[in-house]
């Protein structure tokens, strides 16, 4: 079954709004733990501007499913990465002006920035995965990095105008997702994701892990994360199963 990484930025940014000492991610890493959350994902922005470096440090630590850091190939931050050793890293574009990532990661012309980097967390036991647009010519590129996951971006299916621009993004992903398979490459997905557009994502891509942050931390604020996690896990399982009775 598709599995449910829960991305727990959103947490540290409010905390960041007055630069003090709660919400703290690290208690909600925990609570989405309990609440059956497969993976933490945090991202170690170059800026600092919602997780910073402690949480990394603490998250490693008391985080009992999997640490999924997203990160950009920064000097900096990958060494960071490569002392706390989180069990995985995803590498993403980052731009200082954006307000969350935007485009997938432009392989095709870092080819030669990525193929050492994707080789040294390899060496060191740390699972890698690149986050792409489902595009030939990245997925080919991301075989070329060495890279054993990739995670394709969702964010032109889920801000999709019309119902028809929605399915053409969903077979773009299906068609993308399964160039990857063919090319070995694991596959995962996320961004933009929410209770409302995740259905057809997990009954069609059938992802092995699916990233989600914004829309679970949105509805913890009403219902608590424990809550928020185990409903997202509930459609995920609920979508899984129908995809399995109609293949
Ligand atoms: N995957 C990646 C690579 C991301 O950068 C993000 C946003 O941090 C997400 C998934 C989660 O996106 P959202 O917050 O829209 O669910």
């Amino acid at each position: 079954m598709t599995k449910l990484g829960v991305n727990v930025d959103h947490v540290a940014t409010l905390r960041q709004a007055r630069r003090t000492y709660e919400p703290d991610p690290v208690t909600a890493a925990s609570l989405a733990d309990l609440g059956g959350a497969d993976i933490i994902t945090i991202h170690l922005r170059e800026d600092r501007r919602h997780i910073q470096d402690r949480d990394l440090r603490l998250m490693k630590q008391v985080v009992f499913s999997k640490l999924n850091l997203e990160m950009s190939v920064a000097r900096e931050i990958v060494e960071l990465a490569l002392a706390e050793r989180p069990e995985q890293v995803t590498f993403v574009p980052e731009r200082r002006q954006e307000v969350t990532t935007e485009g997938g990661l432009d392989v095709v012309s870092q080819r030669k920035v990525l193929a050492p980097l994707v080789k040294r967390f390899r060496e060191q036991g740390i699972a890698v995965s690149l986050f792409i647009d489902p595009e030939t010519q990245q997925i080919q590129a991301a075989r070329e990095v060495g890279t054993e996951f990739v995670e394709l971006h969702t964010g032109a299916y889920a801000n999709a105008g019309t119902e028809a621009q929605r399915q053409d993004m969903l077979e773009k992903l299906c068609q993308g997702a399964k160039f990857s398979r063919e090319l070995g490459l694991r596959v995962n997905a996320g961004h933009g994701l929410t209770y409302k557009n995740v259905g057809p994502i997990v009954e069609e891509i059938n992802a092995e892990e699916l990233h989600i942050g914004h829309s679970i931390i949105s509805r913890a604020v009403f219902v608590g994360i424990k809550k928020a996690v185990e409903e997202m896990k509930g459609l995920i399982y609920k979508h899984s199963v129908l995809a399995r009775a109609g293949s």
